[in-house]
């Protein structure tokens, strides 16, 4: 099982894709095409949306029920990686993952503006309005794109509410419904091949002692219940997320690898304690190119927290990390990292505050380490191998992986 141990960006993909090389499946479990990740292989670069990573190996993948699908953007991914001679006959989709549908993305865009300064920051692909409808029982599975009777009863259904609310609430114009059947129908025809039963599929490749990797799509720090709400996506990102998005029992997870950058990044809106201020915040953003997958967006751009991942340790049972993008920190002759949280009374925190105004106003207490200044190879210079042991020893957790560069084999395994 791999987890994104901050807000997301955290290098998953790359730590995913190695892995993957020796998994015989691989699965995502929640989220939809808000995820995005990056993997350059054999110099061709790759942006992932819904698929996950082992696609690039050819491995047997899944998108679990606890996803959300927007067939378009599905099928315009499958399109790609087929024309760029990446075989996708292994692909299956949950038939419970939910479908996106065009009056989620309105909804996102509009409920966005509506908000001003009190916007989330959301990524405008429909993901809160998609799972808020599952929430409420009003949403529409990939299942119900199979059968054009049931399609055009639930559109009709979701419609008669969702026309209202486009047009009075949103002043956005009204989706037609013969239109958006026929334009559903023709998704599913493209869709059918991949939809299976998942669930039964994960819990076969376990009893046949296949070995099954879990990607964790977004970060710790994003997760509905957990994340630092209301900044957060709709979505459980958790390691145990995993079991009730896949449908399995949570015993049939073995390890669980935390993916951190070295460093910290969030998009969109939100609390971030470490933030650097200064111009040092615009270098790091270029040293790491840290400009959204999916958006485009500037990253903002902290120092490490420990606090929040000593949080991350603690909400997924973190059995080992892999510290990704430490070569950005090579440009720096002394690197801050964020050792507590001093609160708005005056304590100091080494734990991630359960109260959210603690959180909001708490200022970072930082320990300077020193820099390495010096590109990284497979042998860490020491001061880069004291800056992994310094967070091992605040987590009591192994640092078994470190990035040292974007390229696919730019990953140097410690011991
Ligand atoms: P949503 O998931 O589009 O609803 O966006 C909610 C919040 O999660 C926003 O702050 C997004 O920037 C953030 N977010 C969602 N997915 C990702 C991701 O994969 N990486 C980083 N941030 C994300």
């Amino acid at each position: 099982m791999i987890v994104g141990a901050q807000w997301g960006d955290e290098g998953k993909g790359k730590i995913v894709d190695l892995l993957a090389q020796r998994a015989d499946v691989v699965c995502r479990y929640n989220g939809g095409p808000n995820a995005g990740h990056t993997i350059v292989a054999d110099g061709e670069t790759y942006k992932l949306r819904h698929m996950p990573s082992g696609i690039l190996w050819g491995k047997e993948c899944v998108i679990g029920a606890g996803c959300v699908v927007d067939p378009p953007v599905f099928v315009e991914e499958l399109d790609d990686l087929e024309g760029r001679g990446i075989p996708t006959t292994r692909v299956h989709l949950s038939s419970n993952a939910h479908v996106i549908m065009p009056w989620h993305v309105v909804i996102d865009r509009a409920g966005e503006r509506r908000l001003g300064k009190l916007r989330i920051g959301t990524t405008k692909r429909g993901i809160g309005p998609t799972y808020a409808d599952k929430a409420l029982r009003l949403g529409i599975r990939v299942q119900d794109l199979l059968d054009p009777k049931i399609l055009r009863q639930k559109l009709e259904v979701a419609l008669a509410e969702k026309n209202v609310w486009l047009e009075a609430v949103y002043g956005a114009a009204p989706l037609e419904l013969e239109e958006l059947a026929a334009r559903y129908e023709q998704h599913a025809q493209r869709l059918r091949p991949f939809i299976a039963d998942t669930s039964l599929l994960v819990d076969r490749a376990l009893r046949d002692r296949r070995s099954v990797l879990f990607e964790g799509a977004h970060g710790t720090l994003l997760d509905l219940d957990h994340g630092t709400y209301p900044f957060v996506t709709s979505s459980s990102t958790l390691a145990g997320g995993a079991a009730s998005g896949i449908g399995i029992g949570p015993t049939r997870i073995d390890d669980v690898i935390g993916v951190a950058k070295a460093y910290v990044t969030r998009v969109g809106e939100g609390p971030f304690p470490s933030e650097i201020e200064g111009p040092a915040q615009q270098r790091m953003r270029e040293l790491g190119g840290e400009f959204g997958t999916v958006t485009g967006r500037d990253r903002r751009c902290g120092w490490l927290d420990l606090v929040a991942l000593r949080y991350a340790v603690r909400l997924n049972g973190i059995t080992s990390l892999a510290l990704t993008k430490l070569d950005v920190l090579s440009a720096f002759a002394e690197i801050p990292v964020c050792v507590r949280y001093l609160l708005p009374d005056g304590s100091e925190t080494e734990e991630f505050p359960a109260h959210q105004s603690d959180f909001h106003h708490c200022r970072p207490v930082y320990e300077t380490l020193p820099g390495w200044e010096e590109p990284l190879d497979d042998e860490l210079p020491p001061a880069a191998r004291a800056y992994v042991d310094r967070v091992e020893r605040e987590l009591d957790v192994a640092v078994s992986l470190v990035g040292t560069g974007a390229e696919r084999e730019r990953v140097v395994a410690l011991s």
